[in-house]
């Protein structure tokens, strides 16, 4: 008869390698040896992306885990956070649950009961830091507040208010060039189902200092096959990207930047987190609809910048209409947009060159405008934080 895997608490010991496929052995108490390597008791834990292995040593005495003070959580916090090598760094975070902002990542954390967290019931936004100003935040704020009605979440505050904390949030947080996630969630209560015994909705706000450099070269993409959600879940940003991050990984696996949605009836959607458009040999830009996807902030706002290039001549129209993927595969020119990537050129979709297999022209011209926008767009777009 075949083994069943045994249940954690019978296996041995718990091995799981690092990056390095090294795996270490440890006794005692929690123990950091590097950001990816926590050590639990005797409990051997590392981590790397592909692989894990799982054995417990079974003669750890339950007593082994420590009952920690507050204090002393507080301490092994700041340990796990000392030792965090991640290319980001998080520069100040506010939580209405404690009424203000701490700029010690170790403080950064929100309650296990908030329903976010344990029900998926949250919605979420962004805003992109560069040379000291909020690239649309007006427009991700409206997106927001957009979601977390359709999520049915109360607003904590009015929209003037949130703004306020959200602006004040990067203000302490003195970064220049990053960005600024937040969260309305219908916010801590209980382990319930239902929302009910929630009756405290809570706004986090984050700031992240992004040192990557910006990239423009072009990516390939392959067709998702981890289906869209539906479309009343994909018009809004709420927190259950689970679905686009299961497309993401199956796009890594096959060596490609993202996976392209297309929805119910075949037509392209979108990729999972941002938007795709194309130039057609007719030299028109396409963009399917917003109705079953994200109203990217970004896609938008290429659109308004695109008419200036129709004004140049350089493109014949803008239509944002159904497009399908013989249309899209024999484009001219594909590309995705997002507030991450801003316009990132596509070479080849599938097993389907597109255009000349290079960077295209309007591409990059769309980017150069994007980037320029942020740079020096109206106050429409570009809000100075005040430091
Ligand atoms: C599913 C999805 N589509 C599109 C986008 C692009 O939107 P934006 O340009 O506002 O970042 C995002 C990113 O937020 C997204 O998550």
């Amino acid at each position: 008869m075949a083994s069943l895997p045994k249940p954690l608490s019978q296996n041995p010991s718990i091995e799981l390698r690092n990056h390095s496929h090294k795996s270490i052995a440890v006794q005692g108490n929690l123990l950091f040896l590097s950001p990816r390597t926590r050590l639990f008791g005797k409990v051997k834990v590392s981590c790397c992306s592909h692989q894990t292995e799982a054995l417990v040593d079974s003669s750890i005495p339950k007593s082994d885990v420590p009952v920690l003070s507050c204090p002393e959580v507080i301490e092994r916090l700041n340990t796990f956070r000392d030792n965090y090598t991640g290319k980001q760094q998080f520069l100040a975070m506010y939580s209405s649950i404690v009424g203000g902002i701490t700029t010690d990542p170790a403080a950064m954390v929100i309650p296990v009961d908030d329903h976010m967290v344990h029900r998926g019931h949250g919605v979420f936004d962004t805003a992109a830091i560069m040379d000291g100003h909020l690239y649309e935040l007006d427009q991700h704020l409206d997106r927001i507040i957009r979601s977390a009605a359709m999520a049915k979440i109360n607003l904590p505050f009015d929209r003037e208010s949130i703004r306020s904390i959200l602006i004040k949030t990067v203000t302490v947080s003195q970064c220049r060039n990053g960005s600024l996630r937040y969260w309305l969630s219908v916010g801590p209560g209980d382990f319930q189902l239902s929302p009910s015994g929630c009756d405290c909705p809570a706004l986090y706000a984050i700031v992240i200092q992004d040192q990557s450099p910006f990239n423009a070269e072009g990516v390939r993409v392959v067709t998702s096959s981890v289906p869209i959600k539906p479309q009343q879940f994909a018009i809004m940003k709420s927190v259950n990207y689970l679905p686009n991050a299961l497309s993401k990984m199956e796009a890594e696996e096959y060596g490609a930047f993202a996976a392209i949605w297309l929805d119910n009836d075949g037509f392209i959607a979108e990729g999972p987190n941002m938007n795709v458009a194309f130039v057609t040999r007719e030299k028109e830009l396409l963009m399917p609809r917003f109705d079953k996807i994200l109203s990217g902030c970004t896609a938008r706002r290429v659109l308004a910048l695109a008419e200036g290039l129709v004004r140049e001549g350089k493109l014949s129209k803008i239509s944002v209409q159904d497009v399908t993927v013989e249309e899209g595969k024999g484009a001219d020119e594909m590309m995705l947009i997002g507030s991450g990537i801003l316009v990132r050129p596509i070479l080849q979709w599938d097993d389907q060159v597109i255009g000349d297999g290079k960077e295209g022209p309007i591409t990059q011209e769309l980017l150069k405008l994007i980037v320029e926008d942020m740079k020096s767009g109206p106050p429409t777009v570009r809000l100075p934080v005040p430091y």
